[in-house]
């Protein structure tokens, strides 16, 4: 089934409650809408936003969905039919997408999302930073359109590039929007892990790449594949996360490394390093970034600071040497001009504090609580669905057993009150099998087997009757 396709049904069946109710009339409940459009909750809460949009209808917390006042007083719904015609077919990825950033509705536990819970990010130390800064008139003045050389230098120093070839950017996905942009023509070919970040994917379609997928294991990306697809398709470009990939959580074995290296040398291509987990450790200490490794400017280097810390402290930087780096300042400037000063220095002052380290050794630890407590309820209330244990990053890829529709799961879980992502949006190509990627980062320990108890109701409930 197709989340694009379950959004329509559900906006459709909304508009006709809305043309033929009064004013302040209740709409349905999201539950009512997605058991009768077996609809995640969050395809239903992004419904139900397109519509608030359009003022057609109202949320009022605590108490439902209701027909807007506005809309019925001012007659009739616009006729945007034009706009159809006009717009020609929608890009593909970008449903996943806001499914995947929609709110979770009040009461489910969230087994899904890509940031932190509120309870585990630096909140006081980044609101005492930014309040500091905010006063100061010298922040809200344009600064370097590259960002801030202190800032830069920041990042540089920590994968040996020069704090020249740094562009601080809004974010990861603001970072690797460019980058694609910057480094590849649409038409152009960008190989990719597969699974992968369906925000690359979405990326990469909306800048008119082509996406071929490379297969992957538990050591990463199979470097013979990786090989023979640069010689096949005539990719220049190659997207990888070598550490704690989202979504499986694998990363690239120690003795992978220099071969994919190799291989992305003799194609005379970039690979976008998105190093997305460096703070996100759970076990060991994280080997170097690639970016490291190669001093031929082979390497494009993305790190963010969302994820370690708040999705609101949206700062990131992309390393690049040589044109690929003019070629991707050039488009930063395009894009956005610059990113936001006040926000840039606060992000400075709490990277260079004391509460940077000790926020990341107190991450480490919850992180650790939060990842055994879902894989113990797992192996307890769910033994047939393997899910391999990550060293690092904010999710676990379980593969559901045979028989079993990621979607529909995922669509049954959100019924029984906890939220998970399915597996099939994080493929570019077929999904070899069915999975569900669960994100222990986003509810505290304690309801993990809850959490998993619902899972499996939902599962239970969504096999198949033979
Ligand atoms: C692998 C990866 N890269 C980049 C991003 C973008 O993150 P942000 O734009 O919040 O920094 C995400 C977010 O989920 C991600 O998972």
């Amino acid at each position: 089934m197709n989340d694009g396709n379950a959004a329509a049904r559900v906006i459709q069946d909304l508009r006709g409650v809305v043309s033929s109710a009064a004013a302040g009339s209740r709409l349905p409940s999201v539950r009512e809408l997605t058991a009768r459009h077996q609809a995640s909750p969050v395809t239903v809460a992004a419904a139900v936003r397109a519509l608030v949009k359009e003022g057609l209808v109202e949320t009022r917390p605590g108490q439902g969905t209701f027909v807007a006042r506005r809309a019925a007083a001012t007659g009739p719904a616009p006729d945007l039919s034009w706009q159809t015609v006009a717009l020609g077919a929608r890009r593909p990825g970008e449903d996943e997408l806001q499914a995947l950033l929609a709110t979770p509705p009040a009461g489910a536990i969230p087994l899904s999302g890509g940031y932190l819970e509120p309870e585990l990010q630096p909140a006081a130390a980044l609101g005492a930073a930014l309040a500091r800064v905010a006063r100061q008139p010298a922040a809200w003045q344009r600064g370097p359109a590259e960002g801030r050389d202190d800032l830069r230098a920041w990042f540089a120093a920590e994968i040996g590039l020069r704090a020249d070839d740094m562009v601080i950017c809004p974010g990861g996905q603001a970072a690797l929007s460019s980058a694609l942009r910057a480094l590849a023509a649409p038409g152009d070919t960008l190989l990719v892990e597969s699974p992968t970040y369906l925000g690359a994917l979405a990326a990469a379609r909306a800048a008119g790449l082509r996406v071929v997928p490379v297969p992957a294991d538990a050591g990463g990306v199979l470097p013979d594949q990786l090989a023979a697809a640069f010689a096949r398709t005539g990719a220049r470009l190659f997207y990888c996360q070598p550490l704690h990939t989202n979504p499986t959580g694998a990363s690239l074995a120690a003795d992978r490394r220099g071969v994919v290296l190799s291989a992305v040398r003799e194609a005379g291509a970039f690979l976008i390093e998105d190093d997305y987990a460096r703070d996100l450790t759970i076990d060991g200490d994280p080997p170097p970034p690639l970016a490291r490794e190669e001093a031929d400017g082979h390497v494009i280097y993305l790190r963010s600071l969302t994820k370690p810390a708040a999705p609101g402290l949206r700062i990131a930087a992309v390393g690049a040497r040589g044109p690929a780096g003019a070629r991707l300042r050039a488009v930063r400037l395009v894009d956005e001009l610059f990113v936001a000063g006040p926000l840039q220095q606060a992000a400075l002052e709490f990277v260079t504090s004391p509460a940077w380290d000790r926020h990341r050794r107190q991450l480490r630890t919850a992180l650790r609580a939060r990842r055994d407590a879902l894989l113990s309820a797992l192996r307890q209330h769910l033994p047939a669905t393997a899910a391999p244990r990550p060293q690092g990053g904010l999710h676990l890829w379980a593969r559901l057993d045979e028989g079993l529709d990621d979607v529909r799961v995922a669509a049954a879980a959100a019924t029984e009150g906890v939220i998970v992502f399915p597996g099939r949006p994080w493929f570019a190509a077929e999904a070899p099998a069915s999975y569900l990627r669960l994100t222990y980062a986003a509810a505290p320990p304690d309801l993990m087997d809850e959490a998993v108890r619902r899972l499996s109701a939902a599962i239970a409930a969504s096999r198949p009757t033979s």
